[in-house]
């Protein structure tokens, strides 16, 4: 185990998750097979993570997560999300397809329960409509799912608070991604909401010299460029150990979910988590303030 790996109690649920969680987004997407995920979580668990994320679209993602579990799933929290079932490009809002969705991720987890399901960055229009809403109450209701979620950003994820329906929140959150920090984190922590920082090192674009070719980099890409923080000059562990330790010195966030295709990443990550000085913190913010426009809004 990571000595004491920090642990934090997502809001006003009972899951109490290291503050180094696990994205699952990457071992669907690039396709890394099922050995290598078997050796991922399981050289991570035993160092210490306890949360998963993963999505109904990331490709095999939660049938590699769901093997590579097994017999451990009590020392773990599964968190999963609907409404893409058909893959990102077709999303399905309609309740009925919801629940099948999440009968689906059940039986790819391996598990009878998920801890957590969460709606899959719908719009602030299907979330207002309010069907998605209850398809997700009544998955808790029939036992399929501990808690329910939000996962997205902007005016929806304001919504997503606002309405009182929701136990967590997973949103954008990095040195390249502060919008949440003024519109949504201050109304999610009073109402003691989870909140979960995705994409939290923003996919270190910083590594890229040139614009990557890989589109959903390339915002955070010339935004970095922009904000040119000295820091990220360093060698590339104190840059990712300053970036991971700003999203989880955001007041409000309880843990921060890195995706990664490599075994001992999560490790590696965990041993590198530090507490940001309270000046380095506000040095942060305060370039993003100079410097970030109107259009730099929280990246789904
Ligand atoms: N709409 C949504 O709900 C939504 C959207 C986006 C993401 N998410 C969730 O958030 C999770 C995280 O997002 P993300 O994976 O896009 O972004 P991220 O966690 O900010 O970045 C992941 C990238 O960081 C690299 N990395 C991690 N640690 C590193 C280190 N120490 N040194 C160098 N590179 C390192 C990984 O590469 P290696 O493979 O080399 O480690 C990977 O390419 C996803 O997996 C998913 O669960 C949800």
């Amino acid at each position: 185990m990571i000595a004491g790996i920090e642990r934090r109690r997502l809001g006003r649920t009972d899951i109490v998750a290291s503050v180094l969680g696990f994205g699952g987004s990457e071992i669907g997407y690039q396709r890394v097979s099922g050995r290598t995920v078997d050796r991922l979580l399981g050289s991570a668990l035993d160092a210490g993570l306890n949360l998963i994320d993963t999505a109904e679209c990331y490709e095999d993602s939660e049938a590699l997560i769901g093997r590579a579990v097994g017999a451990r799933r009590r020392d773990v929290f599964l968190l999963t999300k609907c409404g893409h079932a058909g893959g990102w490009a077709r999303p399905d809002w309609r309740p009925a397809a919801l629940l099948a969705s999440v009968e689906r991720s059940l039986r790819r987890l391996a598990t009878d329960h998920l801890d957590l399901i969460q709606l899959h960055s719908c719009s602030l229009a299907v979330l207002r409509r309010g069907d998605a809403i209850a398809a997700l109450e009544r998955a808790r209701e029939r036992g399929w799912a501990r808690y329910i979620g939000y996962s997205g950003d902007g005016a929806a994820a304001r919504y997503a608070i606002e309405c009182g329906r929701f136990d967590t929140l997973q949103t954008s959150i990095s040195l390249a991604d502060q919008e949440a920090l003024t519109l949504t984190l201050p109304l999610a922590r009073a109402r003691r909401m989870g909140v979960i920082a995705k994409r939290p090192l923003a996919n270190v674009a910083w590594r890229h010299a040139r614009k990557p070719a890989e589109p959903y980099e390339q915002d955070y890409w010339a935004r970095l460029r922009a904000l040119d923080y000295p820091f990220l000059r360093s060698a590339p562990d104190a840059a990712i150990a300053t970036a991971l330790s700003f999203t989880l010195s955001v007041p409000g966030v309880h843990t921060a979910i890195v995706g990664t295709t490599k075994p001992e990443r999560w490790r590696q990550n965990a041993a590198l988590l530090r507490a940001l000085p309270v000046e380095e913190f506000e040095r942060i913010r305060a370039r993003w303030r100079e410097v970030a426009g109107a259009s730099w809004v929280g990246q789904v």
